[in-house]
């Protein structure tokens, strides 16, 4: 436990818990320092990385009391904006289980995960410009990515907020759990994950988000892999009739 943040690390995982009941988990300072901790510890030893939000909420956004005292300088820091970079680079799977609100900073935290899972409660939007700001941290552009820019600018421009089966629809999400299970649901996830080569899933994240240079990156990436004994390895038994 952190001040912010429920931390658990096994040597496959890391398991974050957002942690600010008194603000609905709201990102503030202290919580985006305590997840570039997380990032520096994940990037050392790379695991899978799981992020959820604690008391039936994600996170309600960065924190409205910081925000209003922020100025041009801090929104040049890309305080929020740097962490979520620095998240999505990491480099295995990370994955957000959504339960309740995620809105603001706290959507653009889920939409810089590689798989979102969430419960029937969960709700995604970005309501910035209600505040006079915009989504500064990757909504523009990932959550276009992610839906498709008719339905980003809904959410976006008109405030459009995603319930659970709208975001599963859109493949936002990729699985709706009851929120008793949705760790359990998180966990299984990451299990089938950790069964592959860590080398290939992180080779593979890479060149899925690369910006370009496709299929040179592909196959330089392959030609790693093709050298592996971890391939060779998983081949042999495959073809010895075990299976992963
Ligand atoms: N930053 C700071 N504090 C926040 C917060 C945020 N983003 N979101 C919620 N809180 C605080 C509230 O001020 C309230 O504090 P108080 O108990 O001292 O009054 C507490 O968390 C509980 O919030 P409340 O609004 O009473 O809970 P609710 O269940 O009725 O509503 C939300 C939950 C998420 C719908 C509502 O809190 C909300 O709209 N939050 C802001 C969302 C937002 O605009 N995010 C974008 C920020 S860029």
């Amino acid at each position: 436990m952190t001040g912010t943040l429920v931390v658990e690390e096994t040597d496959d995982r890391v398991v974050v818990t957002l942690r600010r009941p008194e603000a609905r988990n709201a990102i503030n300072a202290a919580m985006v320092r305590e997840l570039h901790e997380v990032c520096a510890a994940v990037e050392q030893q790379p695991r899978l990385l799981l992020i959820t939000g604690a008391g039936g909420t994600f996170a309600a956004g960065a924190d409205i009391g910081e925000l209003r005292e922020r100025g041009r300088d801090q929104a040049l820091q890309g305080i929020n904006s740097r962490l979520f970079d620095r998240i999505a680079r990491l480099p295995l799977p990370t994955v957000a289980a959504v339960d309740g609100y995620a809105l603001g900073g706290g959507a653009e935290l889920t939409y810089a995960c590689d798989i979102r899972l969430a419960s029937p409660a969960a709700v995604f939007g970005n309501p910035e410009p209600g505040l006079g700001i915009l989504a500064a941290a990757g909504a523009t552009w990932r959550l276009r990515d992610l839906v498709g820019a008719s339905v980003a600018k809904q959410v976006l421009l008109a405030g459009r907020r995603l319930d659970a089966e709208e975001a599963h629809r859109l493949g936002l999400v990729a699985e709706v759990a009851p929120a008793d299970e949705l760790l359990k649901r998180a966990h299984a996830l990451l299990d089938r994950m950790a069964r592959s080569g860590p080398l290939a899933l992180r080779l593979t994240k890479l060149v899925t988000d690369a910006p370009g240079g496709h299929p040179l990156t592909d196959d330089l990436a392959q030609a790693i892999l093709f050298e592996s004994d971890d391939k060779r390895t998983r081949m042999d038994t495959f073809l010895s009739g075990g299976r992963q």
